[in-house]
């Protein structure tokens, strides 16, 4: 069993990139605490907005825990130094508890603590009423900031902010990404890092460059760039994940209208999987799907600025 503690601003979103992810059926959600029966394994260091991932030790009640610490070998999981940290628990406990994980250690070896970097970080978490003994599996350090479109070689407005890139190649869940509209590259960069194929399409040759530029300074090496009419696409196109054009109007241009219409016409006749849109929340997505023929799975708003929310659509 492990825990994943994720993003609480983006919270829905966080939930469903890591049931996505981890193909997760049956699970525990509360606040932004998410508990799962499967094992570690390493797609999870590609999570964009979990934070920490546990082991889950043991479990208990309340008033069962006391005995259940008092009861585990903690010098099995020991390394080198460790450290005590409580979630929800009254800081009494929290020295109580610490004490009764050191002696135990101490039956076995010389306990090191080291509150800052230790090996083994236990954690115990609170959750309604619920006692969770964890460790520290993983920590996501990924330096999303430094990979922001300002910071990139060749960087473009429009792009994507790095962390959404990455989550939502992630809700695609495929070994191939395909952006049509791919810009300067936002997303590819993220699916690239990830170690997946990536192809993208932009109608402007300028755009392209760009793209090829911000992919050769993250070394990436399995991508595709194109030439290529998005509504004109006439293959098989995989893992589709993609920001559509807004346009500089906020209102949606007849030129617009036809646009999204004719992509979703593509994507209907040679979508492999989920794919994800984003429009703009000023365009009747809604009608253009089902116009399409195409299914929403699940939608989420992702706020951009005042004047300005991502609809970002799961398509089935
Ligand atoms: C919002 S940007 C994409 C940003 C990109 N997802 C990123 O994160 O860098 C939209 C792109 O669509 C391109 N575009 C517009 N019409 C197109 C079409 N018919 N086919 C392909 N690309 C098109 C534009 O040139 C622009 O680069």
């Amino acid at each position: 069993m492990i825990l994943l503690r994720f993003s609480k601003e983006i919270r829905v979103l966080s939930i469903y990139e890591i049931e996505s992810l981890l193909n997760l059926n049956t699970h525990f959600v509360f606040d932004n605490f998410l508990i799962a029966k499967t094992n570690f394994n390493d797609k999870i260091k590609r999570l964009a907005y979990t934070k920490e991932v546990y082991k889950v030790i043991f479990e208990a009640n309340e008033n069962n825990f006391e005995k259940k610490l008092n009861q585990f070998n903690f010098a099995k999981i020991y390394k080198k130094s460790f450290s005590l940290k409580t979630h929800n628990i009254e800081k009494d406990f929290e020295k109580k508890y610490a004490n009764i994980i050191y002696n135990k250690i101490k039956n076995k070896q010389n306990p090191k603590v080291d509150l800052r970097n230790a090996e083994t970080k236990i954690v115990i978490f609170k959750i309604k009423n619920k006692m969770f003994c964890c460790f520290l599996l993983w920590e996501n350090k990924e330096d999303f900031e430094s990979r922001k479109p300002h910071n990139r070689p060749s960087p473009h407005p429009t792009s994507m902010n790095p962390k959404l890139a990455r989550c939502l190649v992630n809700i695609v869940n495929s070994k191939t990404i395909t952006d049509p509209f791919c810009g300067s590259g936002g997303i590819l960069i993220e699916a690239g890092l990830m170690g997946l194929k990536t192809i993208g399409y932009d109608i402007d040759k300028a755009m392209l460059n760009r793209a090829k530029k911000n992919l050769d300074f993250y070394k990436i090496k399995n991508y595709q760039l194109k030439l290529q009419d998005a509504t004109k696409i006439n293959k098989k196109i995989r893992g589709v994940v993609t920001d559509l054009p807004y346009g500089k109007s906020s209102k949606l241009t007849e030129e617009l209208g036809n646009l999204y219409k004719n992509f979703l016409k593509v994507l209907k006749k040679h979508k492999k999987g989920r794919a994800v849109v984003c429009f703009p929340d000023f365009v009747d997505y809604k009608k253009l799907i089902k116009k399409s023929g195409l299914k929403i799975e699940k939608e989420f708003s992702y706020y951009l600025h005042k004047s300005l929310t991502k609809k970002i659509i799961i398509i089935h």
